[in-house]
């Protein structure tokens, strides 16, 4: 059994991660990369190479190169293009051709700067550079200062499949900025509160009942609620990590509206819809699927679906093809991490705080997307 401890580091109001000796902090706060004492204390070697893309570089490399002065020998940056799109072998390249070309040996430190996109680089970069080399991730969106820097997942997409080569590596230290989300475009940002709204509904009745009655000042990025929901979701993963570091079980249930939403995104292009937006759809479908199977009731899927539409989210999946949409799904869906022999395993809702993964006819996942998609 793994050993993941979530408490608060009473200094630093921090969230700690203790996995088997590879314990590390998730530092949640304001303007933190303007405050270089965060980064004191740590050994992260010699070199430090800051990976960054385009939009997120102009924003804020220089606070963080400024933060890191005078703790390396050399920082060096890579400036990666912006997009899920270029979330592939190609540009992954790009950082093991900067590693080598600025001669970064074992004592260098990657710094992930951005969102999911470069935070799921950067750790597979990290986690296979000389059979791998310590790395921090500086998420600056919401979804990744909710869920993708944290728990090690690191990943690329294949045109078959979306996050479906990666590793499970660990950071250093995850430091979550949340004054960096007041350049969030909010398209975005919303993005980030399907992952946010996930939580509540797999794990936490009474988160789920906060964010209702705060959806509002999260949504106007209110300093206090920002940090109690990015604070709450960081525990709750952790402590979903804790029992299941490598997804041999529980740790699937981080995946409600992952498995039509990652289907929404192969099909639709990557970047056509952002992963919050496919994830956010496809929880109403996950949610569709769980009440026709009679493990929640009709009320369930419609306040879902009322918080999803405040959220400023999509409710319903796009066709994919217009000839056979719901084989279209599936077909998508068979290429799965959690599928098993070729069948399809859906993470579904036994009652609000509580989910579980199983399989369901095909017939009944037809009626649910028939039910669930539009042209759009
Ligand atoms: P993203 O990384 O593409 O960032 C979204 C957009 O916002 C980009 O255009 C980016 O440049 C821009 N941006 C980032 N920070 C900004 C800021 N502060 N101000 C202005 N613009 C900013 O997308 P994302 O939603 O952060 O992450 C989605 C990715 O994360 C997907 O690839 C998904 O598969 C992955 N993911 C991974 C995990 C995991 O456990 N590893 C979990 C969930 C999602
Ligand atoms: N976002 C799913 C996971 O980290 O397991």
């Amino acid at each position: 059994m793994l050993n993941i401890g979530v408490i608060m580091d009473s200094d630093f109001n921090n969230v700690e991660i203790d996995l088997e000796g590879r314990n590390y902090s998730i530092i949640i706060g304001d303007n933190l990369l303007d405050k270089p004492e965060i980064f004191n204390g740590r050994d992260f070697g010699r070199h430090a190479i800051i990976v960054t893309n385009t939009t997120v570089g102009k924003f804020y490399l220089e606070r963080l190169r400024n933060s890191l002065r005078g703790k390396f020998d050399e920082i060096f940056d890579l400036i990666l293009p912006d997009g899920e799109s270029f979330k592939n072998w190609e540009n992954l390249n790009l950082i093991f051709d900067a590693l080598l070309e600025k001669a970064c040996d074992r004592k260098t430190t990657i710094f992930a700067l951005g969102g999911g996109v470069v935070g799921d680089m950067a750790g597979f970069a990290a986690s296979v550079y000389m059979r791998g080399i310590s790395f921090v991730q500086v998420p600056t969106t919401l979804l990744a200062q909710v869920d993708s820097s944290v728990g090690g997942k690191t990943a690329i997409n294949h045109p078959r499949g979306k996050n479906m080569i990666g590793t499970f590596y660990q950071p250093k230290l995850v430091v979550c900025d949340f004054s960096t989300l007041s350049t969030l475009p909010s398209r975005e940002f919303s993005a980030g509160l399907a992952e946010v709204i996930k939580y509540g509904v797999i794990f936490d009745r009474d988160f789920w009942n906060w964010l209702n009655s705060h959806l509002s000042s999260l949504i106007g990025r209110e300093p206090v609620s920002l940090s109690y929901a990015i604070r709450r979701c960081c525990e709750i993963k952790a402590s979903v990590v804790r029992q299941d570091e490598r997804e041999e079980g529980l740790r699937a249930i981080l995946n409600f509206g992952h498995t039509f939403g990652h289907a929404i995104e192969a099909g639709m292009g990557y970047g056509v819809w952002l992963h919050g937006e496919g994830v956010s759809a496809g929880m109403v479908m996950a949610a569709e699927l769980s009440w026709r199977l009679g493990l929640v009731d009709a009320d369930f899927v419609q306040l879902l679906i009322a918080l999803i539409r405040r959220a400023g989210l999509p409710t319903k999946g796009p066709v994919l093809d217009a000839n056979d949409n719901a084989g279209r799904y599936l077909e998508l869906m068979r290429i799965d991490k959690k599928s098993e022999g070729g069948e399809i395993r859906f993470v579904l809702i036994d009652g609000l705080g509580k989910a579980m993964v199983r399989a369901a006819p095909d017939s009944l996942v037809r009626d649910v997307i028939d039910a669930c998609c539009e042209q759009v």
